[in-house]
Order: structure tokens, then sequence, then C-alpha cells
């Protein structure tokens, strides 16, 4: 059954999606979820079924093998994924509002040509900023890159990175002049068979389905034609993506709320002490009326800010406003999903103990929580000063 919510602002086409995609993620992902995240490994059934769905192009255009949608189809995308597995969601968000967008927004034609439609058929991309020593201060990046005739060779080492066990193309951000700090940062296109090595799979608390890797690029020959929207232009690039990406994230802690809140809710109501459901004891009946009110307020922070963006209006406030939210309402609606089903909530086969571990990382990656706030006030102050 649809949440019940009060936004109803969704095209045909988007409607249409979101059921699609409900019968994929309930049909196909679901029966899976559970041993995925015990084996820390995503069924590759998955990614080629996300392939097969038209979901790993969504907004490219028709041209290059895309479903040409629009951006709040791939955030319907994210949040119905999410519902059942936030590591499936993430794997779909970041391909999609990261590496395409990127090629879309930033690629030349000849680059566009030859790469979205391979990326909307059947590589996953990986989009490659954070390292060991800088995550936050992402700017700070080590990865050099050097010219070599024809070529650039790029040498350096990138941490945390989604998709990156399964992924065959890799946007790397690597500084080509550090004496002109992070202006001198740019975006290349590699495939894995340039020779990109995994030096180390993390094993972590939750989205355990999706891979986070170390790369070690040693002497990596990248051809000067795969330079993405011009030479020191990677930093630009890279935060420009991230404030549309970070309503992705919004999206899949979002959906994550919800698929937590459908599976406790229910048992609320068909367990019974005392005599009567549990859930109507005001106590908790109560608590699931302010979660319902948490997610609602969650969904129109992340659709108003996809709106925007679409429009064409500011959203880089309202994108961080809609992710930090979704983080901490995400993370408290997963916990008390746990305490509404008692004893059962905290065992693993029913599921719901995963959403609360898969909530944590939205507080992290896209720019941690306090990233988002620090971007907030930054426009806060400019509005009132
Ligand atoms: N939007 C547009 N431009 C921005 C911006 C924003 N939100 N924040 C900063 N900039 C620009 C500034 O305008 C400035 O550019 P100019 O010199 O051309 O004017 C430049 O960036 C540097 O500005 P600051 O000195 O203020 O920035 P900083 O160096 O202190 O930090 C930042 C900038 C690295 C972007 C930081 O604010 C940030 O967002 N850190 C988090 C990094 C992050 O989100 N990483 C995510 C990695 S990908 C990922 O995580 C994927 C996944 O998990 C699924
Ligand atoms: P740090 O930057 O060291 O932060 C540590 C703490 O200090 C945080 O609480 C932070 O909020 C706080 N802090 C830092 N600076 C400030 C400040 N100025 N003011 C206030 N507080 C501050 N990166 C990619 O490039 N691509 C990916 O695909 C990707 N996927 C990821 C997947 C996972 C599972 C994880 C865990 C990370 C991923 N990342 C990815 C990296 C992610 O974006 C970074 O982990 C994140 O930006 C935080 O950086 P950090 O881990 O170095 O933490």
């Amino acid at each position: 059954n649809a949440p019940p919510t009060s936004l109803d602002t969704f095209t045909d086409e988007e409607q249409m999606l979101r059921e699609a995609v409900q019968r994929f993620a309930t049909e196909v992902v679901g029966p899976k979820v559970r041993e995925m995240d015990e084996n820390e490994n995503m069924d590759p059934a998955i990614i080629k079924g996300l392939f097969e769905q038209g979901l790993m192009g969504i907004e490219t255009s028709a041209d290059h093998g895309g479903a040409e949608s629009s951006f709040t189809s791939a955030i319907i995308a994210i949040e119905e994924l999410a519902k059942i597995d936030p590591s499936v969601s993430v794997l779909c968000d970041v391909h999609n509002t990261l590496v395409n967008t990127v090629l879309r927004k930033y690629g030349n034609k000849e680059q566009q040509d030859k790469w979205l439609p391979q990326l909307a058929e059947s590589k996953l991309g990986s989009f490659c900023l954070s390292e060991t020593g800088s995550g936050s201060d992402a700017f700070a990046l080590q990865t050099r890159a050097t010219k070599d005739g024809n070529d650039w060779i790029i040498n350096g080492s990138k941490m945390w990175i989604t998709n990156s066990y399964e992924a065959e193309i890799f946007l790397i951000f690597a500084n080509i002049d550090p004496s002109a700090g992070y202006k001198g940062i740019t975006c290349f296109i590699a495939t894995k068979d340039m020779g990109i090595q995994i030096a180390k799979k993390e094993q972590k608390l939750g989205i355990r389905a999706s891979s986070t890797c170390t790369l070690n690029f040693d002497d990596l020959k990248i051809p000067a034609e795969n330079v993405i929207g011009g030479e020191g232009k990677g930093y630009k690039i890279a935060i420009e993506i991230l404030n549309e990406g970070r309503i992705g994230i919004a999206a899949q802690m979002l959906g994550l709320a919800q698929g937590a809140f459908d599976k406790a809710v229910p048992y609320t109501y068909q367990r019974k002490q005392f005599g009567q459901p549990v859930g109507t004891f005001q106590g908790m009946a109560f608590q699931i009326a302010q979660a319902a009110i948490e997610i609602e307020s969650a969904r129109l922070l992340t659709y108003n800010a996809a709106r925007r963006k679409e429009q064409g209006l500011s959203f880089t406030k309202e994108a961080a406003m809609a992710k930090y939210w979704s983080s901490v309402v995400a993370q408290k609606v997963s916990g008390s999903a746990i305490e509404w089903a008692g004893g059962v909530g905290f065992t693993r086969e029913t599921g719901i103990e995963k959403y609360w571990r898969d909530s944590k990382i939205g507080a992290i990656y896209e720019g941690t929580s306090n990233i988002q706030l620090q971007t907030i006030a930054k426009f806060v102050q400019k509005e009132y000063s």
C-alpha cells in the first residue's frame, strides 16, 4: 500500500515509475536483502535487473539509451529502493545522481556519446573524491595527475568509494597543479581495465551489500580526451554535483524511514498485550503519530528540493536541509521501530534492525551532518547580514 502522504504533485509518468520500482524492489530485491546483508555482497542479478528496468540512466536522453525522465523520477526510484534495501538504493543513487549527472552536465558531445550509453545499459559507475586524509575537507585531496604527451598519469589513492567493487567506469578527481590549491582539481574518467586497483573492501555497520573500497592508482594512464569539464574545473564539478546528490541521499533516508515504519507499525496492531493491540496504547500511538509527522516533513523537504532543482531555482540550502533532516528522521524512526516491535524487532530475522544500522550512514556520506549545517548556516548568515 502506498504510504499516506499529502504530497500529490507527481506526473503520471512519475507515478508509473514509482509503481514499477515498487514492484521491482518488492519482488526482485526483497527476497535477497537479508542474504546480501549477511554476506556483505551485492547480488549481480540485482545490478543487471536495475539496468534492465531502465533505472541506471533515468535522466539520460533516449538518444543515449536512457529513460529521459525527470530528476524527481530519479529521487522516486532512490526512495522506493531504499524502502526495501538502502544498499541497492545507494548503488542506483551514486550511478544516477553523481556519475551520469557529471557526464550529462559537463561532458562534451564525444564524451556523452561514448560514456552515457554504456552507463545506461550495462556498466556501473563510481565517483572517486574522498581520500584517507580528505573527507569533509575534500578539496585537500592528494591524488596527483601529471601530463605525459597525450596522456595523464595519475598517482594516489581514494578511500570509501561506493560501487567500486562492481564498477567498470570511474570518475576520478585529481590535482594537476597543487600550487593552484583546489583550483588544480580536475575530473577524469577511467575504466577499470586501465589499471585501477582495489586495495581494500570495507566491512561496515550498515549498507553492507553496498561495496565501499579503497582504490590505488599506480601510474594510471588516462588519455587527454578523458578530462571532463576542463582542467582545473574538478572542484566546482564535484561540489555542484554533490549539491544535487544530497537530495538523492535525502530520498534514500526518507525511503529507509518509511520502510522501517511500514514494517513495524502493522505489527503493533497485531501484537496484543494486556488484551489490547500494543499500537493502540497512547504511549505507542503518540510515538507512531510523531514518526508519521517526521517522515512527512522529510518527504516535503526532499521533494521540494528536487522540484526547485528541476525548475532551475536555487536549491543548495534546501538540499542540505533535506539531507540533514532525512538522516535525523531515518535514524530516529528506525530506532523507534525496533522498540515498537519489542524483542522481535531486535532480531535479524524481521529486518527491522537492519534499517537502523543502515540509517547511520546518512549523517556521514555526501557531506556529514555538520557539513550540511555549515552550508545552511552560510546561507542564513548571507540572508540576514
Ligand atoms: N556549492 C557550490 N560551490 C561551493 C559549495 C557549495 N555547496 N561549497 C563550496 N563551494 C565552492 C566555493 O564557492 C569556492 O569556489 P570559488 O573559489 O570558485 O568561489 C570553493 O568551493 C571553496 O569554497 P570553501 O573554501 O568555502 O570550501 P571548503 O574548502 O572549506 O569546503 C567542500 C568545500 C569540500 C565542498 C565542503 O564544504 C564539503 O561539502 N565537504 C563534504 C565533501 C563531500 O560531500 N564529500 C562527498 C564525497 S562523495 C560521497 O560521499 C558519495 C557517497 O557516499 C554515496
Ligand atoms: P571527517 O571529515 O574526518 O569528519 C569526522 C568528524 O568531524 C565528522 O563528525 C565531521 O562532521 C566533523 N567535521 C569535519 N570537519 C568539520 C567542520 N569543518 N566543522 C564541524 N565538524 C567537522 N566518498 C567518495 O568520494 N565517493 C563515494 O562513493 C563515497 N562513498 C562512501 C560510502 C561510505 C559507506 C562511507 C562511510 C563514506 C563514503 N564516502 C565516499 C566518503 C564520505 O563522503 C566521507 O566519509 C565524508 O565526507 C566524511 O569524511 P571523513 O570520513 O573523512 O570524516
